[in-house]
């Protein structure tokens, strides 16, 4: 069989890729990428910052890529100083290899002081960075910091792998192999396996106002549901995301919903649920709420104070009681019993599908970057080992398919 005619062969046959290239030793492999990228028929354009082409020659990349290297945000052509805005809408992903630690700073901070970082601030298409540097570099808080914050505003990151570096040192911060940046490429730009579908995702707590300043709430951080839109949306859907306060910017892709209490989040998402496909419920609702907050701040007074609190309304059992129902997947965030009690869970709530963690375990789960899921449906079950949320979301994303399609088939 040709290589042409293996299946997922043609996913990059006229996509539009801008091909970012930072300064570093590894600029030289930019130039294998691009030929095979050329020779799968992908359009490519490259943007060269100054540093890399001290590594790089542009001609290099004007040969192999077929098209003009850009090098200055303000090139004295005929665009009116346009061609950021431009290449930011002609592309279909942007990738940036090698990445440097100076390039991760100025994106994590919003600087666009050249054409490589005015261009990604200026798309909304998605951004894939593939770093390589020093081993300290890598590992200083900084640049981690950056790394996190890139991540939640849902930037990809290919690597970097671990290994002997141009420094004589060994330790993270080697630029992946370009046959594994070639297969993130190419996985990043096939048609998604939500495609076509509306994804409806709650997230974050919710606020239960006691007076005008005070309210209930819990430790949700939102992180686990925004990674869940961003995944949703990278998968080809059309994602809203509804949203208790939290402190996170809303992931490319994903329409945000803004809401504080759980009757709020209830009615925003009842008058969306009937026309949605998928329903992934990460928000941390309240239970109880305080019926009609006081209209002033309550004083201080010497006798203990009872507050009376009501049921919120389950914001999850009344879609799954609609008639036309989405594809419902529910949380569940335990302190024991984790297998047993989601299993209960999953039969009161009647979803389709519940992750459920282990909210008492260390470093996962509430307000931690990491989690492990144990994801249960009728008839199955998939463990998901410890990973950033982000890894585990598009995971969890890939088995909501699987199991949204299987229900499809039998309905
Ligand atoms: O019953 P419990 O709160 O443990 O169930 C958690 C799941 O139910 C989560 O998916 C959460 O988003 C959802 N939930 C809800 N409305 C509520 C309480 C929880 O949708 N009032």
């Amino acid at each position: 069989m040709e290589d042409k005619d293996k299946p997922g062969a043609r996913v990059l046959e006229h996509k539009r890729i801008v091909v970012g290239v930072t300064g570093g030793i590894a600029a030289y492999k930019t130039a294998d990428l691009v030929r095979r990228l050329r020779a799968d028929e992908a359009d490519i354009k490259v943007i060269m910052t100054r540093s890399a082409q001290a590594f790089l020659g542009p001609l290099t990349l004007q040969a192999l890529s077929g098209n003009p290297v850009y090098t200055e945000l303000l090139s004295k052509g005929s665009d009116a100083g346009m061609q950021h805005i431009e290449l930011a809408r002609w592309c279909d992903l942007i990738l940036v290899t090698p990445a440097s630690a100076n390039f991760m700073a100025k994106l994590a901070h919003g600087l666009a002081d050249d054409l490589l970082t005015t261009v990604c601030l200026a798309s909304t298409r998605p951004i894939l960075v593939a770093p390589a540097m020093n081993r300290e570099m890598w590992l200083a808080a900084a640049t981690q910091e950056n790394k996190q914050i890139l991540e939640q505003r849902g930037v990809r990151f290919l690597g970097p792998a671990a290994g002997d570096q141009a420094c004589g040192e060994v330790g993270p911060g080697r630029l992946i192999d370009t046959d594994d940046l070639f297969a993130e490429i190419t996985a990043a730009l096939a048609p998604g396996v939500l495609r076509g579908l509306e994804v409806l995702v709650t997230a974050g707590p919710t606020r239960e106002y006691i007076d005008p300043v005070r309210y209930l709430s819990n430790r949700s951080s939102g992180k686990m549901g925004y990674a869940i839109a961003q995944a949703a949306a990278e998968a080809g859907a059309s994602v809203t995301l509804v949203s208790g306060p939290v402190a996170l910017a809303p992931p490319r892709g994903a329409e945000p919903v803004w809401v504080s209490s759980a009757e709020e989040m209830y009615r925003e998402v009842m008058s969306r649920a009937h026309h949605c496909d998928v329903l992934v419920a990460a928000a941390a609702v309240a239970d109880y709420h305080c019926g009609v907050p006081a209209l002033r701040k309550l004083k201080r007074g010497g006798a203990s104070l009872t507050l009376t609190l009501l049921p919120t309304p389950d914001i999850v059992k009344a879609v799954t009681a609609l008639a036309r129902r989405p594809f419902t997947v529910a949380f569940a965030a335990e302190t024991e019993n984790l297998v047993a009690n989601a299993q209960n869970k999953l039969e009161d709530k009647a979803v389709d599908m519940i992750a459920a963690n282990d909210v008492a375990a260390n470093g996962v789960g509430f307000d931690h970057d990491r989690n492990e899921i144990e994801v249960l449906w009728r008839g199955g079950s998939i463990h998901l080992a410890k990973g950033s949320k982000q890894t585990l979301a598009r995971r969890l994303i890939r088995i909501i398919a699987e199991r949204y399609r299987a229900k499809k088939d039998t309905a």
